[in-house]
């Protein structure tokens, strides 16, 4: 293939050449078919809920990873606070093993905290980790009402080379009503944040939704990084009016939202956390995601509301940062994973959720632009046809 690359920081036009999954050869010399649009890397998201066993009526590993490709992202990073729960070898093998029956991007899964877990989550995480490649313990929530609250003490005395905390003050988080942001505080962040960098010496922070606490993890000394959401960048209490009893999302829609601090964050990542339209009536948080997110992206840049260094907080920082790079994800770059997502600029549109493929039905975004990607490419093919076909060429990440 030849056409326009991000490559190495700079849009350059060049042709790939490629052998079996990877990246052979980069350069002008290399000849091929041309490419309409802009050839990006696929995207990475380290936060996403796909539930699946008991709650398939919200989404499965399957429909969750087929939202995921067809939103140009090509690994996935899972969250443990499915049901059952991850917070053991034989409940993380499987849903590996379920996962391996049907997926369409690749896929890992992180493992879960509980005060019940601690003494023995070391040598359970072990034991996965001699089949598996293991992002991450968390996201460890410090406030949850079904069993996955843990206390600071449990947290800081967890030793792990990576930690994503879902950073909420249990005792500043009074309840859980609609609107939930009256009842989820700001300080409920700022102060669990606070405490995890006196009390860890490196942790990932998820999705910050307020600027007092990312000023506060700036001004650290220490080795931190953290997510922001597509949804706390680009929406606020504001949108209750448009969104009305589907507004809940842990933590909550703030009054700034964050997009002009987009700089300072490492990582964009999703939290696509579906729930089906009756369960949001009820006020269950979180918002669908993966399959919006870089169309999202690719439209604001287009727009020039950001700059091209966004791509970075999709795909090589998540890499770095979570080790995927070792695997060959996250960079158009020989010897890598031959894994993009082109993105033709004039084909901007309107999200409607009649074309998402979540199961859950519905978006936050209904009517927002974006550019949805028109070939993505998973380690060596172009699969949205396979896809379409029902091939599935997706894989678990095996160390
Ligand atoms: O809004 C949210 N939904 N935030 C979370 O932290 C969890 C997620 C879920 O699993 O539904
Ligand atoms: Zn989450």
């Amino acid at each position: 293939m030849y056409g326009k690359i991000l490559y190495r920081g700079r849009i350059v036009e060049v042709g790939i050449e490629i052998e079996g999954e990877r990246i052979k050869k980069i350069g002008k010399s290399v000849k091929g078919r041309k490419v309409r649009g802009l050839i990006l890397p696929a995207a990475i998201d380290v936060h996403v809920h796909f539930r699946d066993l008991r709650e398939k009526h919200k989404e499965t590993i399957e429909s969750g990873s087929l939202s995921a490709i067809h939103g140009g992202v090509c690994l996935v990073v899972d969250q443990p606070n499915c049901n059952p729960a991850i917070t053991d070898s034989e409940v993380y093998e499987e849903r590996m093993r379920r996962a391996k029956k049907k997926l369409y991007c690749d896929y890992a899964l992180n493992f879960a905290l509980t005060e019940k877990n601690r003494e023995k989550i070391e040598e359970e995480v072990k034991k996965v980790s001699k089949k598996y490649f293991v992002p991450a313990i968390g996201e460890v929530f410090l406030q949850h009402s079904q069993g996955l609250q843990v206390s600071y003490n449990t947290l800081f005395s967890l030793k792990a080379d990576m930690i994503t905390v879902h950073a909420e003050d249990a005792e500043l988080v009074k309840c859980n009503s609609i609107p939930n942001f009256d009842c989820r505080p700001e300080e409920a962040e700022v102060k669990a944040v606070e405490m995890c960098i006196k009390g860890l010496k490196k942790c990932h922070f998820c999705h910050i939704s307020t600027v007092k606490a990312l000023d506060v993890i700036c001004k650290a000394k220490k080795d931190f990084t953290k997510e922001v959401t597509p949804h706390h960048m680009l929406l606020s209490v504001k949108d209750y009016e448009r969104l009305g009893s589907f507004v809940n999302v842990n933590p909550p829609l703030r009054s700034e939202p964050l997009l002009k601090y987009l700089d300072f964050f490492e990582i964009i990542a999703s939290d696509h956390a579906p729930h089906t339209p009756e369960e949001k009536k009820e006020g269950l948080p979180g918002f669908p995601g993966v399959e919006t997110m870089y169309p999202i992206i690719v439209s604001l840049i287009k727009e020039g509301v950001i700059g091209l260094k966004a791509i970075d907080k999709l795909t090589s920082n998540p890499a770095r940062i979570f080790g995927f790079d070792k695997f060959g994800y996250g960079e158009i770059e020989e010897g890598m994973l031959a894994n993009f997502a082109v993105f033709d600029f004039s084909k901007e549109c309107r999200i409607s959720s009649r074309n998402l493929h979540s199961l859950c039905g519905w978006t936050p975004y209904e009517g927002y632009k974006a550019i949805f990607p028109s070939e993505v490419w998973l380690r060596g093919e172009n699969v949205l046809p396979d896809v379409k076909a029902g091939r599935v060429l997706g894989r678990v990440l095996e160390i």
